[in-house]
C-alpha cells in the first residue's frame, strides 16, 4: 500500500496568504496542515508516501517537511506543472504508484480517527474504490454522493448547483490499479479539470466495486480561513499538552492548557487556555484569549486577542479593542499610537480584509 497526497494547486480561497506560501502549510495549532495528513498515514503502517507539488509552492513544501525521516517514512515529491485536477495528479504519479494500491489524501483536508479502520474495509471488501463521505449544511461547495438504501453509491457530482444529497466526498480515498484506466478514459470537465469524481463514476458505471463509509468524528476542509480557525479549535480542544519551556514573570496568570516554546518571555499577561504559543515570542501586557495559537518569533505588546492564528513573526502593539476570528499573516503588522490615533496609516497586500466590527 501506498499513499499520494495532493500538495499542489493555488489555494486561492486563501488568500492573501497563499500568495506567498502553500495553503497545506498554514499551520493549525501551529503545525502545517500538511504534516496532520503525513502523521495519519504513517500511523495507519503506510511508509511510501508520494507528495504533489507545484513549481510556485513546491520548494516550500520540500524544505520544510523533508524526506520523511521526521515521520519515519519515505517520501518522494512530484512535480505538476500545473493544477489540472485532482485526477490529473493521479495520472502523473502513475509511476511512483505502479499498480500498487493507494490511498490519496488531499493535503488540506483534516479528519479525527484513525484510517487504518477504512484501509482494512477497502482490504477486506477487496474494493476497486473506496470514497469517505460527510453530511454537510453545504454539499454545493463539494462532491456530493447519491447512495442508496445499502450505502452503494450510485452517482458522484463534482459541485453541483442542486446536490442529491448532503453527503460530501472528504478528500481521503483509497483505490487500486482500476483508477488508472478509469483517468485514462475520461476527458477534462467543463472547468478545465480531470476529475476524481469522473474517474470514480466511471468504475461505478463499468461495474467495478466502488463503496462508501460515513466517517463518525469531524472532518475540515482548510481551504478557507474560518474553516482554519475551525480546525485550530478542535486541535487546540483535543491534542494540546501543557508545556511550558519559555519563561513567564511573576505578574502573569496562565489558566487551562497553555503550550509556550521555548526563549519566549511572557510578562504581566492572561493567557487562557487553550492557547498555543511558540517559541521566541514576546508578549507582554496581553490578554490571550482561548482557541489562539500564535507561531514562533512573534511579538504582541498591549494586545487582547481570543480565537485567532497569527503567523510566524507577526507584530501586534496596542490594539485594546479584542482582536477575534482573525487570521494574521507571516509578518504582518498591526500598531495603534499609545495617544488616542488621528489617522489610519494601511499597507495592505491583494486580498486582504480589515474589518472593524
Ligand atoms: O475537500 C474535499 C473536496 O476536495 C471534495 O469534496 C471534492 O470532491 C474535491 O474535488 C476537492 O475539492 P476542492 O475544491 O476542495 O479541491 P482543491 O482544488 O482545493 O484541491 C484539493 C487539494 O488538492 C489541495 O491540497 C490542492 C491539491 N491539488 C488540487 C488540484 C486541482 C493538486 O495538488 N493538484 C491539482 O491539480
Amino acid at each position: 500500500m501506498k499513499a499520494l497526497i495532493l500538495s499542489g494547486g493555488k489555494g486561492t480561497r486563501l488568500r492573501p496568504l497563499t500568495y506567498t506560501g502553500a495553503k497545506q502549510l498554514v499551520p493549525v495549532a501551529n503545525k502545517p496542515i500538511l504534516w496532520y495528513g503525513i502523521e495519519a498515514i504513517a500511523a495507519a503502517g503506510i511508509t511510501e508516501i508520494g507528495i504533489i507539488i507545484s513549481p510556485e509552492t513546491g520548494e516550500e513544501v520540500k524544505a520544510k517537511t523533508g524526506n520523511g525521516d521526521r515521520f519515519g517514512v519515505q517520501i518522494t515529491y512530484i512535480l505538476q506543472e500545473q493544477p489540472k485536477g485532482l485526477a490529473h495528479a493521479v495520472k502523473i504519479a502513475q509511476p511512483f504508484l505502479g499498480d500498487s494500491p493507494f490511498v490519496m489524501y488531499l493535503g488540506d483536508n483534516l479528519i479525527q480517527g484513525d484510517l487504518r479502520l477504512f484501509l482494512e474495509y477497502f482490504q477486506k471488501q477487496d474494493l476497486d474504490a473506496l470514497t469517505l463521505l460527510c453530511p454537510v449544511a453545504n454539499p454545493s461547495a463539494f462532491g456530493v454522493a447519491e447512495i442508496d438504501g445499502e450505502g452503494r453509491v450510485l452517482q458522484l457530482l463534482e459541485k453541483p448547483p442542486v446536490p442529491p444529497s448532503n453527503l460530501a466526498l472528504v478528500g481521503i480515498y483509497f483505490f487500486n490499479h482500476a483508477i488508472h484506466s478509469a483517468i485514462s478514459a475520461i476527458q477534462p470537465s467543463a472547468r478545465g479539470e480531470l476529475e476524481i469524481t469522473d474517474a470514480i463514476q466511471f468504475l461505478i458505471n463499468q461495474p467495478k466495486k466502488v463503496a462508501a463509509r460515513q466517517l463518525e468524528g469531524w472532518w475540515l476542509d482548510t481551504g478557507k480561513k474560518d474553516d482554519l480557525l475551525e480546525a485550530n479549535r478542535i486541535i487546540l480542544d483535543t491534542c494540546l499538552d501543557s508545556t511550558v519551556l519559555g519563561e513567564v514573570d511573576s505578574s502573569s496568570q496562565v489558566i487551562g492548557r497553555v503550550e509556550i516554546g521555548s526563549r519566549s518571555q511572557v510578562i504581566n499577561c492572561t493567557i487562557r487556555g487553550p492557547v498555543i504559543i511558540g517559541s521566541d515570542c514576546h508578549l507582554e501586557n496581553c490578554f490571550i484569549g482561548p482557541y489562539s495559537s500564535i507561531a514562533n518569533q512573534v511579538t504582541l505588546i498591549d494586545a487582547d486577542l481570543e480565537h485567532s492564528v497569527f503567523l510566524e513573526g507577526a507584530k501586534v502593539v496596542g490594539i485594546h479593542q479584542r482582536i477575534v476570528d482573525s487570521l494574521i499573516g507571516q509578518r504582518a503588522q498591526l500598531k495603534v499610537a499609545p495617544q488616542r490615533p488621528k489617522a489610519m496609516r494601511f499597507l495592505i497586500g491583494d486580498d486582504s480584509q480589515i474589518e472593524l466590527v
